[in-house]
């Protein structure tokens, strides 16, 4: 794959070892439990997504979250950023127990595979990646406009890009976009949702290497969803294996891509290598 040339001898972004040597973890989660509603009032149902997993994410630090389709990697990602409740155990945010206000502070956010889901087709992308600082009353129009152009630069679009609707960029532009809106806020913690999923392979290979070097920079922690072993490869420092609302394997990245633990872990593998 593209995004594997130029790849350092070691196996993963684990060798640099530095990132969870921080004292706070940025995300924890102990025996954290999701279960959905299911069924009429009078006959309801709770059926479980995720079963009592635990993970620490530390700022500066990518998870991957690899696993098949329904095996919960959305669900706990969307416990992880507030915006469903989980059903048992304890998400504590920088070692308090999550409260709302970290996500309207803008300290969360996310990064879906649709870049289209995050920018208003009626608003000049500008404007999109403006709306979250001027939602919270950050800066005058004139400071949010500097900001806007200064992502812009990070994200590598060009400022004149800022006057186009949606519709007119292409698709790696678009995402582009959509994570110069998801950083605009300075957020603490990111979930990517199969972010490059729907990119062509050579876009792709830019998209992760932008998000690996704006991590580098910002240092925030971070989930990064995949069914792709080979994209989270390139990003991530750990992986946590799910199957079935369960985490079967929680390891380095650099020990899950020498040599994967769990069975099913291993079958994964061998299904890219
Ligand atoms: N809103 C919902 N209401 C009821 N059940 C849901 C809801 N969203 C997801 N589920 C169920 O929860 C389980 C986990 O779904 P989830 O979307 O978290 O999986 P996933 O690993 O992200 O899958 P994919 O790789 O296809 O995106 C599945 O069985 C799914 O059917
Ligand atoms: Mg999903």
């Amino acid at each position: 794959m593209p995004f594997c040339e130029g790849r350092r001898e070691h196996a993963g972004r684990g060798g640099g070892g530095d990132v969870t040597a921080m004292s706070m973890p940025t995300i924890q989660l102990r025996g954290l439990g999701v279960s959905y509603r299911k069924g009429p009032a009078w006959q309801r149902i709770r059926v479980p997504a995720v079963n009592r997993v635990d993970l620490e994410i530390a700022a500066g630090e990518t998870v991957g979250l690899v696993g098949e389709s329904g095996s919960g990697k959305t669900t706990l990602g969307r416990v992880m950023l507030g915006l469903m409740p989980a059903t048992t155990g304890t998400f504590l945010f920088e070692g308090k127990p999550f409260d709302p206000k970290v996500r309207r502070q803008g300290a969360l956010a996310v990064v879906f595979q649709h870049p289209e889901w995050a920018l208003n087709p009626r608003l000049r992308c500008g404007a999109s990646i403006a709306e979250p600082l001027q939602i919270q009353k950050l800066g005058d129009r004139g400071e949010r406009q500097r900001r806007v152009a200064a992502m812009l630069a990070k994200v590598g679009l060009d400022a004149e890009l800022a006057g186009r609707y949606p519709g007119e960029l292409s698709g790696g532009q678009r995402q582009r976009m959509a994570i110069a809106r998801a950083l605009i806020t300075g957020p603490r913690f990111i979930v990517f949702d199969e972010a490059v999923s729907a990119l062509d392979v050579s876009v792709q290979s830019q998209i992760l290497n932008l998000i690996r070097s704006l991590q580098q920079q910002h240092r925030f922690a971070a989930l990064f969803i995949s069914h792709d072993l080979a994209a989270t490869r390139y990003v991530a420092h750990r992986i946590a294996v799910m199957r079935g609302g369960d985490f079967v394997e929680v390891a380095s990245a650099q020990q899950f891509y020498t040599r994967p633990e769990h069975p099913y872990s291993r079958a994964l593998y061998d299904s890219i290598a």
